[in-house]
């Protein structure tokens, strides 16, 4: 017994010999060794279920318990990794997420310098760099590794006797940002380098990657940041910027964001002999190394390389801009040093962009729903990569700054990422003095009042709720066809509607009348009757989309449904305080807050009582006070044959019920499918009642055949 147990537990040596000499031999047998046991099996499970939650609500944005359960099983984690830490802890999910937002950045000196890459855009350019090479070493041929160049931000990694310990932006290259906090967010960086045997762990070892956002994933951010109200991302390597760049990690840890590794900078204790080596032995110590990167012999194999990846660049998950060629051999990379900034050894080829010259003729100030200033270049209209464009987005002033971007100035823009059109640079040489800088407007185009800029934002802001510009923005947003889908009321009828005065705010709509509409210019009678037949159609939304349309910032489609489902009504909604609103799946603090402050606006009061006035009534929905599930918790185990998972959770949840994925005190019920799990017998060294598949459909009336 006491061998098996010796057998299971050699990693956890160091507690044995400390139980030692705290009890008697037999007390350790007995009673210490099983508890350790157990406090370190749940430990195990407890990282395997929250690593499954993480996934489940930072990466495929659906979660499956709610915050509050989340926190539970963090804080039973972190109390028994505090009593019994052990070899894994440093991967341990407690030290992803979870530390508190930063008033700022602290700034980080990199060991050893962080350089820059020279750029060649034409064969003949990299077959000029190779011919530089070979003189400068006096050798006939030089071997490279071939790499994509991913468009991301790069960083620097420290690893101390194995550990992640500090991790920064490139900055200057000798100076960058210390987003350790954020760095941990990302999966896929090990936070303890693996021990593959392959070659000794160094005591300190700085290793350099790419942080990249894939770009499936950033069009899904964009499309919610767009649904929301935000601003969404010009392009993935400004989202993968942006995310890293968050003080507040939780933020960062709801990126999609990923990290391949292509280099090493300052070392102790080993050496490499081929960047080959150093690659294959990231790879074997766990981290990401991109799987496309080759050993190429010679510079026509380059070229080839070259032209392949271009090739397939389209179909890539991930955007790159070109290849990076670097000398195989260290010592001959030594040999060879660095010019400036950038290593002699290495070059980026780069595939040309789809950008074109034009010239800005104005940069105006467009007010969004949510009051956000972005300044947008009106360019001579112009062909980019087969797309006519004639506005670009500026962003923000700080973007304007940095590229000193002015009216009148020749730029180069593209297409980036297929996205909206972006300035990349001015041309400063086609200047003639004439050009006129950009200033922010102090107070709003539209209506005039202040211009805030919130500490910690880049944007600058509208804050009157009243301003037309956001108004009319609101109103067209009220009635789209995801929110109260009225049609004919586009973005020309709502600021029609709005400057005449005819309305005010989206609930005006209801008061308005055939006559009235005719008064308006070009107001043909058929139309204005559609117009008055569409608004009374909208009278009886469904919930979610009613919730939707009063543009409450942070709530989107999604959020709005979850509100819906989970408050039945407007009444239920407008009364839930912050706690009743983080309580639901998904809504976090800054949702929950937005969601009360709206409510406690006296303007969206009086809008509110207008709407009920008008006869506007959201359908009320079931929820869980009078429903038969209410209070009761299920744990599903094994295959259903019947029905899956995520219906039988909708399902449960419709009725009042909550799903969670582990056996607690709180479980009522554990449905157990074909070939349960571990699960099972926790329920039943718990005593929890286990159900079939076929009692649970019994149970939320669904039929059995
Ligand atoms: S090597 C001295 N390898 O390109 C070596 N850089 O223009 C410096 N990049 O700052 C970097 N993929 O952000 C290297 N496979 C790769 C790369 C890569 C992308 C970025 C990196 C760097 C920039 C240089």
């Amino acid at each position: 017994m006491l061998k098996l147990y010796a057998a299971t537990l050699k990693k956890y040596k160091l507690y044995l010999i400390a139980f030692d000499l705290t009890l008697t031999q037999t007390e350790v047998n007995i009673s210490g060794m099983n508890k350790l046991e157990e406090s370190l099996n749940k430990i195990a499970e407890l990282r395997k279920t929250i690593e499954y939650h993480n996934k489940r609500y930072y990466q495929q944005d659906a979660p499956e318990i709610s915050d509050a359960e989340y926190d539970r099983l963090m804080r039973q984690l972190q109390e028994l990794e505090n009593q019994y830490p052990d070899d894994d802890i440093a991967s341990s999910p407690t030290q992803r997420v979870g530390a508190a937002p930063l008033a700022k950045f602290a700034s980080f000196s990199h060991p050893s310098a962080m350089l820059s890459l020279a750029n060649a855009f034409s064969n003949d350019e990299i077959i000029e760099f190779d011919s530089r090479l070979k003189r400068l070493a006096g050798v006939d041929s030089i071997s490279y590794i071939a790499e994509p160049k991913l468009d991301g931000l790069a960083v620097n990694l420290i690893y101390e006797n194995g550990l992640f310990t500090k991790g920064a932006t490139r900055g200057d290259g000798a100076t960058g940002e210390d987003v350790t906090q954020n760095l941990k967010t990302i999966s896929s960086l090990p936070l303890k380098i693996k021990n593959a045997g392959n070659k000794a762990i160094p005591s300190f070892i700085e290793i350099r990657g790419e942080v990249y956002m894939e770009s499936e994933p950033f069009h899904k951010l964009n499309r919610r940041r767009i649904d929301e109200g935000e601003e969404p991302f010009a392009n993935p390597r400004n989202a993968a910027a942006g995310s890293l760049r968050q003080l507040d990690s939780k933020i960062t840890a709801r990126r999609p964001l990923n990290i391949f590794l292509y280099g090493i900078g300052n070392i102790h204790g080993i050496n490499f002999s081929t960047h080959w080596e150093v690659l294959q032995t990231l790879s074997g110590w766990g981290f990401p190394v991109n799987k496309f990167i080759e050993r190429v012999q010679d510079i026509n194999a380059c070229i080839r390389y070259f032209e392949h990846i271009g090739a397939r660049r389209k179909s890539l998950p991930y955007e790159i801009d070109g290849i990076v060629l670097k000398v195989n051999d260290l010592s001959l990379q030594e040999t060879l040093g660095n010019v400036s900034r950038n290593p002699r050894w290495a070059l980026a080829c780069k595939y040309p962009a789809a950008q074109e010259t034009t010239i800005i003729k104005n940069i105006e100030v467009q007010v969004g729903r949510m009051g956000t200033l972005t300044p947008v270049a009106i360019m001579e209209p112009v062909n980019v990569g087969g797309v006519m464009v004639s506005r670009a987005t500026l962003h923000n002033e700080d973007e304007i700054i940095k590229k000193d971007i002015r009216i009148g100035d020749t730029v180069v823009i593209q297409r980036a990422g297929d996205v909206i059109p972006e300035v990349v640079k001015v041309i400063p040489e086609k200047r003639t003095g004439k050009e006129k800088k950009f200033k922010m407007p102090k107070t709003c185009p539209e209506c005039n009042s202040e211009i805030v800029r919130f500490e910690g934002e880049v944007a600058h802001r509208c804050v009157n709720i009243s301003c037309p510009a956001q108004l009319k923005e609101h109103i067209r947003h009220f009635a789209s066809r995801s929110a109260m889908d009225i049609e004919g009321l586009g973005e020309r009828l709502s600021a029609q509607l709005f400057d005449t005065k005819l309305i005010a705010d989206p609930a005006d709509l209801y008061f308005l009348t055939k006559d009235k509409l005719l008064e308006l210019d070009r107001q043909a009678d058929k139309s204005a009757q559609n117009l008055i037949d569409s608004i009374a159609r909208s009278k009886k939304p469904q919930l979610d989309k009613f919730i939707y349309a009063l543009g409450i910032r942070h709530v989107g489609e999604r959020t709005a449904k979850l509100l819906a489902a989970r408050f039945g009504s407007m009444e239920n909604l407008i009364k839930a305080k912050i706690e009743d609103l983080t309580a639901v799946n998904e809504i976090g603090p800054e949702i929950a807050s937005s969601i009360v402050e709206f409510f406690h606006e006296g303007k969206n009061i009086d809008v509110m009582k207008k709407f009920s006035k008008a006869g506007v009534i959201p359908q009320k929905k079931e929820v869980s006070n009078n429903v038969p599930l209410a209070g009761k918790s299920f744990v599903f185990t094994g295959t259903m044959e019947g029905m899956g998972r995520t219906a039988a959770k909708e399902i449960i949840e419709s009725l009042g019920g909550t799903v969670h994925s582990s056996v607690t005190k709180k479980t009522t019920y554990v449905v157990t499918g074909d070939d349960p799990g571990s699960k099972l017998d926790k329920a039943k060294s718990s005593g929890i009642k286990i159900i079939s598949e076929k009692e649970f459909l019994k149970l939320i009336g669904r039929k059995t055949s």
